[in-house]
């Protein structure tokens, strides 16, 4: 990590991940040969990536790098504007700052309000990230392109009051990542459940499911109609018929459980993945690389892997099944 903190340069990328994970997201970005170089806690710039980072939460473009609001040079196109700084201590220390150049910028009164009017309207998120106090990176990613819509990817998910976890939240942002959900009626598998909180999230939407994990679920889960728990380890459940949807936070060997998923593809035995995998190895990219592997070997494709806001040494992976 540089002592002190490096401007980003205009002209290429800057991107932003969970702090302490900068060396994985320049590691990944390396062996892309996208050219990275560390600027500090929480930021990492490069060229432009063939593919989304894993671990980085948001990325754009540096077209100016500012130091005052006056300077600051905003889109001409239809924008949404998002000011932010990095998720960590001094980004925290930067977060009145962030609000202050928010309201003094001099917008365009035809300004969108929100995120999710510049993706309806193919318009563009204009970044401004405070890198210091100083020295302020803006540039901008089209909504539909970016990794998040939320200002520095900072997707917070409210806890519901009846959740029985914090993990509820992770998959309550890999399903508005993914962007659909089961419906009504629809059959999903929850391996590794308890104490519950994802299989509670899928009953809530009407699904139906087969909680699968030696551990207990919360009483309230354990009677509910559209409960069933399987009292066993993952590993040597199979289900009597295929379901639409698999999901997995299985607190387990990561590979292991990537093999597991992919005996489920190549048996065709669930349609839609969303798993959680812990990685709490130092190689992590590494281990990406294999389960990636193995996943594609289990007649997995469309595999998208993002380390989420809500993640912690973690990722979430989703997959549909292969034809
Ligand atoms: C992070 S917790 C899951 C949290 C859950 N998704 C929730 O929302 O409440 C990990 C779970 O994996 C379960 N687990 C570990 N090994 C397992 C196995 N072989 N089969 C099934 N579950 C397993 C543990 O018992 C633990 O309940």
């Amino acid at each position: 990590m540089p002592l002190t903190l490096l401007a980003p340069a205009p002209g290429r990328w800057l991107w932003t991940c969970r702090a302490t994970f900068e060396g994985h997201l320049y590691e990944e970005l390396a062996w892309q040969g996208a050219e990275p170089r560390l600027l500090g806690p929480g930021l990492v710039e490069s060229d432009e990536a063939k593919t989304p980072p894993v671990f980085a939460r948001i990325g754009f473009p540096v077209r100016q790098v500012a130091s005052s609001v006056a300077e600051l040079r905003l889109p001409s196109q239809a924008f949404h504007l998002q000011v932010w700084a990095p998720d960590t201590e001094l980004g925290g220390r930067l977060s009145s700052l962030a609000e202050t150049i928010a309201s003094a910028a001099r917008l365009p009164a035809d300004v969108l309000a929100d995120p999710q009017s510049a993706l309806k309207h193919g318009a563009l998120l204009c970044q401004v990230c405070l890198v210091d106090e100083r020295c302020w990176a803006v540039g901008e990613v089209r909504a539909r392109d970016a990794l998040s819509l939320a200002p520095g990817g900072r997707h917070r998910m409210r806890r519901e009051r009846e959740a029985p976890s914090r993990a509820a939240m992770k998959l309550e942002e890999a399903l508005d990542w993914l962007g659909v959900s089961p419906g009504k009626g629809e059959d999903c598998v929850d391996l590794g459940a308890a104490p519950g909180g994802w299989t509670q999230r899928l009953v809530v939407r009407g699904a139906k499911v087969l909680a699968v994990d030696p551990a207990n679920l919360t009483p309230e889960l354990e009677r509910h109609p559209k409960v069933e728990h399987i009292k066993a380890s993952a590993f040597a459940f199979e289900p009597d018929e295929p379901v639409e949807w698999l999901f997995c936070d299985m607190a387990w060997r990561p590979l292991e459980v990537a093999q597991l998923l992919g005996k489920w593809g190549r048996r065709r035995m669930a349609t839609v993945l969303v798993a959680n995998f812990k990685l709490p190895m130092n190689d992590k990219n590494a281990m990406l690389w294999r389960i990636r592997h193995v996943l594609a070997e289990g007649n997995w494709e469309q595999v998208k892997i993002r380390q989420l806001y809500h993640d912690r040494d973690e990722v979430t992976v989703t997959a549909v099944a292969r034809k």
